[in-house]
């Protein structure tokens, strides 16, 4: 059986509620520490489904989802106010980039110029650096389903060439997706790499690790990494490993096993390289379900790769929303993107925007509920 069929044959919408639908709204969500205003758009569709996102970091607040009888839970970590995200987030709900993912030893060559970026994690560059897209102020303005953010990043912004125009469209469907659109252009050629960094917890929020949901990766390779998570640059299948989620398979079932990519990970903090039909369609290459709530998250994408970080640095140091605990493994991230690293590996799908070229990505998460 096939991702799609499965997910065809399983697949329930929220069939019970039918609401009207509300067009987004707009409110202030609090001020910068140098006075600029931070504003917050909802989103709801007709099945009660309801997503926060805010103008700080385009992060996505809350995404509030109906269980299997109807009771609705915030599926996503995070914070109850602006403050709490400008304290020490770990990017919950952000647009990562310049680059999501690492750069090795904050470094890369292009067109023979060597560039230098903010060392922000061990040795590498995580996310764009110390100043991400996650904490840079977008402008926001709403479309008849959802949001359109929208930032430009300077030349030079972070060690990275050229200046960058982007925008990022959330959308709620009535069919329950919420569609993630990115559309970038550049001055200068520079490496572009744009992820969605939500943590999902199926169960809520705050309730508990997220071992006991099942997940199914569309991937049959990884990309394998050293003891800093840079790619070593190989592509490794991963039939007979725990990296094989190509059969819904519960997130703890194989995680603490002994085996050396998961010691680096500390868990899973892996690239997947999707089983697209051809590069850039939109495909289903995750699901993961919750057997409790009965809740279904499915993921497409264009993009080549997944990153499914299991939450393993989470360690309870973080008081989130309503005061939970944040514990280890308490939420996941599924970043749909381009390769880790790719600026340092030839054998990698290109991550080099050009002046006069448009970067172009879609995700989309699909909603639904199941009864196991
Ligand atoms: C990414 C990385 C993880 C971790 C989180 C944030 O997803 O892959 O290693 O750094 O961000 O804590």
């Amino acid at each position: 059986m096939t991702m799609r069929s499965i997910a065809a044959a399983t697949l329930i919408l929220f069939s019970g509620c039918t609401m009207r639908r509300a067009e987004p709204t707009r409110a202030p969500f609090g001020q910068l520490p140098d006075g600029r205003r931070v504003e917050l758009f909802t989103l709801r569709n007709t099945h009660g489904v309801e997503v926060n996102v805010m103008t700080y970091g385009a992060i996505i607040t809350s995404i509030r989802t109906p269980d299997a009888d109807g009771h609705v839970a915030d599926v996503a970590l995070g914070f109850d106010s602006l403050s709490g995200y400008l304290g020490s987030s770990p990017y919950f709900g952000a647009i990562v980039g310049r680059y999501a993912n690492r750069i090795a030893g904050g470094r890369f060559a292009l067109d023979g110029v060597e560039y230098h970026l903010a060392r922000n994690n061990g040795p590498n560059s995580l996310h764009g650096g110390v100043r991400g897209f996650d904490k840079v102020l977008w402008t926001g303005e709403p479309t008849e389903k959802g949001v359109r953010l929208r930032y430009t990043s300077a030349d030079g912004e972070e060690g990275y060439p050229g200046a960058v125009t982007v925008a990022v469209n959330y959308t709620l469907t009535d069919d329950n997706e919420l569609i993630v659109d990115y559309d970038a252009s550049t001055t200068k050629a520079t490496p572009l790499n744009l992820s969605q960094h939500t943590y999902w917890n199926l169960h809520g929020e705050g309730t508990g690790t997220i071992l006991d949901l099942r997940l199914m990766l569309n991937a049959s390779a990884f990309t394998p990494v050293d003891s800093t998570l840079i790619p070593t640059g190989k592509i490794v299948p991963v039939e007979g490993t725990p990296f094989d989620f190509r059969q819904p398979t519960p997130i703890g079932a194989r995680i603490d096993q002994a085996n050396e990519q998961l010691r680096f990970g500390r868990g899973y903090d892996h690239n997947w390289v999707l089983d697209l039909p051809s590069p850039g369609v939109l495909t289903a290459v995750a699901r993961l379900d919750d057997p409790v709530s009965g809740r279904v998250l499915e993921v497409r994408t264009t993009e080549p790769g997944i990153q499914f970080y299991s939450g393993n640095f989470l360690d309870g140091s973080i008081k989130g929303k309503g005061g939970h605990v944040y514990g280890r493994r308490s939420g996941l991230c599924l970043e749909t993107q381009h390769f880790p690293d790719s600026p340092n590996h030839a054998n990698f799908p290109s991550t080099i925007l050009r002046p006069g070229a448009r970067y172009q990505s879609r995700t989309v998460f699909a909603f639904s509920t199941r009864r196991s």
